[in-house]
């Protein structure tokens, strides 16, 4: 049934039917348990209308509205592009594509000279790995325990958690994990030349919120570097100044060959990923341009959003930190005052985790912030965290209101599952 506005969006009830019928039925229950039947119909800034009128706080998105939803410069940008030209003949050059690729390169100084946009945070992943592989002649990867680097094969290959390699590993060979602490790993495991290139989440994110010591990674860079092998920070969840800085490796010194962005670079109206590379690693792009190539690779519309999004983002630096420190300072009031049910807390700038005693606590406080007016993410994984996104447009009284709402189903919550000798309120 059409919408009176001309839309096509079918009811909430139609919706979870045709979830599923048609996609993997557990999202229609999960869908419906979230949204106590109803889904989500239209967002602007920080909040997500439903179709039953309520209205929730967006602190979630998987860290893609760090804008927080439509945001008026890049609607615009994009909807200017929609009117010129959305989509590319890929025959003749596309200047909003490279005006993209400028921007970013002078957004993170200069000094990665090279571009390949991708459409999601995997290819940006995929692309880099193969281009390392390329340009070294060498067939192994170092990345972290705990990574995690997306889902297409490449790209798990990285990804350490067992829940999404199970039954593949035939096919995500040639990557050796290395703990996060360990800081003669890297020397370990580039000692015989063979590896092409070590990759880490500086701050690791669907691991529960992570950041990893920069000692570490200084002294991998250097022994990477050492034995041949190129760095690679995947900030596709931490950089853009989720974690405060435009990219957290390039704040800390670390001397990488590429950075990777994703998840809002397309100002959280398109799909666009970046791997922001050395010339060096960049080498077979420009020896042979079609080595790796996809169809929407440099997509005009959201190349149109890029340079609106980082000028936005910019804009709100200063909004960021002192969000970053409202964060810091009430989730350790949480934790103080809740300390069986949080059991820790971990963050930087506008990405916090929220350890809670077992993961069936987690997933209940989920859906009971949910419930009560506050969206929230998971971490992929670590099922025991959830994780608080506030976008960058986030005022004070949206904090507050996070918070309140935080609290009081904190408050909520059956600490008698957390095990004995817990008082009901959980302190
Ligand atoms: C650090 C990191 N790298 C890569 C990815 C994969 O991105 P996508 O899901 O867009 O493919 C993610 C997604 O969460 C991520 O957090």
């Amino acid at each position: 049934m059409p919408h009176p506005d001309g839309s096509s969006a079918v009811s909430a009830r139609e919706a979870f039917s045709q979830a599923r019928r048609h996609l993997p039925p557990s999202l229609a229950v999960a869908g419906k348990l979230i949204g106590r039947g109803a889904v989500e119909e239209s967002a602007e800034g920080c909040r997500v209308v439903l179709s039953d009128g309520r209205v929730a706080l967006d602190f979630g998105s998987y860290a893609v509205t760090l804008l927080g939803h439509r945001h008026p410069e890049v609607v615009a940008a994009v909807r200017g592009q929609l009117d010129r030209l959305p989509t590319a003949s890929r025959s003749l050059l596309n200047p909003v594509a490279t005006a993209a690729a400028a921007e970013l390169v002078d957004y993170l100084g200069g000094g990665l000279r090279r571009v390949y946009f991708g459409l999601n945070g995997s290819d940006a992943v995929e692309a880099v790995v193969k281009l390392a592989r390329m340009a070294t002649g060498r067939t192994r990867i170092v990345a972290v325990e705990g990574g995690y680097h997306g889902k297409s094969l490449g790209a798990l290959a990285l990804t350490h958690h067992h829940r999404y390699r199970a039954g593949l590993d035939d096919l995500l060979t040639g990557v050796v994990h290395v703990p996060a602490d360990d800081a003669d790993a890297v020397r370990r495991a580039t000692d015989d030349g063979a590896v092409a290139a070590v990759l880490f989440e500086p701050v690791q994110g669907e691991n529960g919120v992570r950041p990893l010591d920069v000692d570490v990674l200084r002294r991998w860079c250097a022994d990477a570097h050492a034995h041949g092998a190129m760095v690679i920070a995947d900030e596709i969840q931490s950089g853009l100044r989720r974690c405060g800085e435009r990219s957290v490796a390039l704040a800390a010194g670390l001397p990488v060959d590429a950075i990777l962005l994703g998840k809002p670079l397309g100002g959280g109206v398109l799909p666009l990923s970046a791997a922001i590379c050395a010339e060096h690693l960049y080498a077979p792009l420009i020896k042979d341009p079609l080595v790796h190539t996809s169809t929407f690779a440099g997509h005009p519309l959201a190349c149109a959003a890029l340079p609106a999004a980082l000028a936005a983002v910019e804009d709100l630096a200063h909004r960021g930190e002192h969000i970053a420190r409202q964060m810091a300072e009430r989730l350790a009031r949480v934790r103080e005052r809740w300390p069986r049910l949080v059991t820790d807390v971990r963050g930087r700038g506008l990405l916090w985790g929220l350890d809670l005693a077992n993961p069936h606590l987690a997933g209940q406080l989920i859906l009971d912030l949910a419930h009560a007016g506050l969206l929230v993410s998971p971490c992929m994984s670590r099922p025991e965290t959830l994780r608080l996104l506030p976008p960058l447009i986030a005022q004070d009284t949206e904090l507050a209101e996070a918070f309140e709402v935080v609290e009081a189903a904190l408050a909520r919550l059956p600490v008698d599952t957390v095990g004995k000798g817990r008082s009901t309120d959980g302190r």
